[in-house]
């Protein structure tokens, strides 16, 4: 069982005032090296104390022998030593009334240790401090501008909470939202979950300001009981969306090996997933993409939803993929059947799809997406536009951002372009602008559906 408040005592690990990091290596390239190069380099503002017996100074620091010698409160230690060394390290930060240790050491539980972790969790507790890991790259959280990892630098800032049991997936996947160009507001490397779980964090960014959308790889949960209880609470604010891994017999038995997890019945935690809200992503593709709308779109107040397109078949393929993941298109009625006829030709089709041609321009892109902002009647929209010579893709994407920013009422929307790169800067530019934009029909569909299951759930669309 978790002790203490996890709210109360996990803020001195996105909040310290100050950090040790405990093994900070002199050579470039080792571990706690790294760790110190970028707790310095991502800009924390608090105070660094390197510890190491050896060295006197580590880029530019001055370091200590143990951190029992650091003149100061200490609210946060990494710790980067071998695993036969952490429990006397641990007793030292206990000494020191250090709040909260991440431990990146590898060699306990996941391979046969279970003693050491459990010696690590018996210190830990003895001294009130919470324990992440061990067996982790680290964790980050951009609100206080603390990068306490050995994964890439420079994470962009925005509001999703990754929390990842993979290791090399979490870092990998790090790098690749700084490509993508996703903000996060944290980044948590949970490891062999000795003392923190998925839960405890649930707990602590379901209250934090700065993340809106959860997000997490799992292969296993400790205490499924805990997990829903918060779960349920946590996703009728915020939406969670988990990436469990092990599907499959073999994938679970990879699973056990990986990570130690019990995968359970795969169909046990689909089902308890369902029960407490939590979207389920198949891959980490669609978790981020469900992520993104989750974080930036308000949530629909009802089920009805309109495609505005200028082509017929990305306008059908967005029909079937509407269908596949449950969202609701409106029967047109005859009197918004009118209004939109103002933004096609003769030969346009103002049923919904609503599908202004491929002539189609930006003005009357503009005006039909105005229309479907302002109509009660429609509560969110799927625009799609496949690149053709008549309507520039970055000229279309200024009046979608202007009709966006005019609209009345608020409501999500989500887009795809089609085409080559000038759609690519066009989609850049409106994510920029608060409109999620996806490369394909379907993969925006799916990210509008997963924003509507969770307004189920949280009440926002009332079920009938
Ligand atoms: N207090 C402070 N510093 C100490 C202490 C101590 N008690 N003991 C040793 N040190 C110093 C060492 O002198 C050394 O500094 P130096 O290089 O300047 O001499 C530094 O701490 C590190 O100690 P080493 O013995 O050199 O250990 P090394 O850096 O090789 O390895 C590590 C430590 C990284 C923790 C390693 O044991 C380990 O567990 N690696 C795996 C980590 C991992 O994979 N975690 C999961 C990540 S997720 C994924 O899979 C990607």
């Amino acid at each position: 069982m978790s002790q203490g408040s996890g709210e109360h005592q996990l803020k001195y690990m996105f909040y310290p005032k100050s950090v040790a990091v405990i093994g900070a290596s002199r050579k470039p390239g080792k571990i706690g090296h790294e760790i110190l190069r970028n707790l310095i380099e991502y800009g924390y503002p608090g105070k660094i104390y390197p510890v190491n017996p050896s060295a006197d100074e580590i880029l530019g620091l001055k370091c200590y022998k143990s951190v029992l010698e650091i003149p100061d409160e200490v609210d946060l230690a990494v710790i980067s030593v071998p695993a036969k060394f952490v429990p006397e390290v641990l007793e030292q930060c206990g000494k020191k009334g250090v709040k909260a240790v991440a431990v990146i050491s590898a060699g306990f539980g996941e391979i046969g240790n279970v003693d050491l972790e459990r010696k690590i969790v018996e210190i830990a507790r003895k001294y009130n401090m919470r324990l992440l890991g061990p067996n982790i790259f680290g964790l980050v959280y951009t609100p206080s501008k603390l990068n306490a990892s050995f994964g890439p630098r420079d994470v962009l800032p925005g509001n999703i909470a990754f929390i990842s049991q993979s290791g090399a997936l979490g870092i990998a996947l790090m790098g690749w939202t700084i490509l993508e160009e996703i903000g996060l507001s944290a980044v948590v490397s949970v490891g062999n979950k000795a003392d923190i779980e998925d839960a405890d964090l649930l707990e602590f960014f379901g209250k934090d300001e700065h993340t809106k959308v959860i997000l997490i790889y799992m292969e296993g949960v400790k205490d499924g009981r805990k997990f829903m209880k918060v779960a349920r609470e946590v996703s009728k604010r915020k939406p969670i969306v988990v990436i469990k891994a092990g599907r499959s017999e073999r994938g679970a038995k990879a699973a056990a090996s990986h990570t130690g997890s019990l995968a359970g019945s795969d169909r046990v935690y689909d089902a308890a997933f369902k029960q407490c809200g939590v979207l389920r992503a198949n891959n980490f593709e669609e978790a981020f993409d469900w992520a993104r709308a989750l974080a930036i779109l308000p949530p629909p107040s009802g089920e009805n939803v309109v495609i505005i397109t200028n082509g017929g078949g990305a306008g059908v393929l967005a029909t079937d993929a509407c269908e596949a993941y449950g969202l609701k298109l409106l029967e047109m009625p005859k009197d918004l059947e009118d209004k939109f006829r103002k933004y096609m030709p003769a030969f346009g089709s103002p049923h919904n799809p609503i599908d202004l041609t491929g002539q189609a321009s930006e003005e009357q892109y503009k005006g039909a997406l105005l229309e479907a902002l302002n109509e009660p009647r429609i509560h969110s929209i799927i625009l799609l536009y496949c690149q053709t010579i008549i309507t520039d893709p970055e000229a279309l994407a200024d009046a979608i951002i202007e009709a966006y920013t005019q609209a009345k009422v608020k409501k999500p929307i989500v887009v795809n372009f089609v085409g080559g790169v000038e759609c690519d800067r066009a989609m850049r530019k409106m994510e920029k602008a608060g409109i999620p934009t996806y490369p394909t029909p379907e993969r925006a569909v799916s990210a509008l559906a997963a924003l509507h299951r969770w307004a189920r759930y949280a009440g926002y669309i009332k079920q009938t």
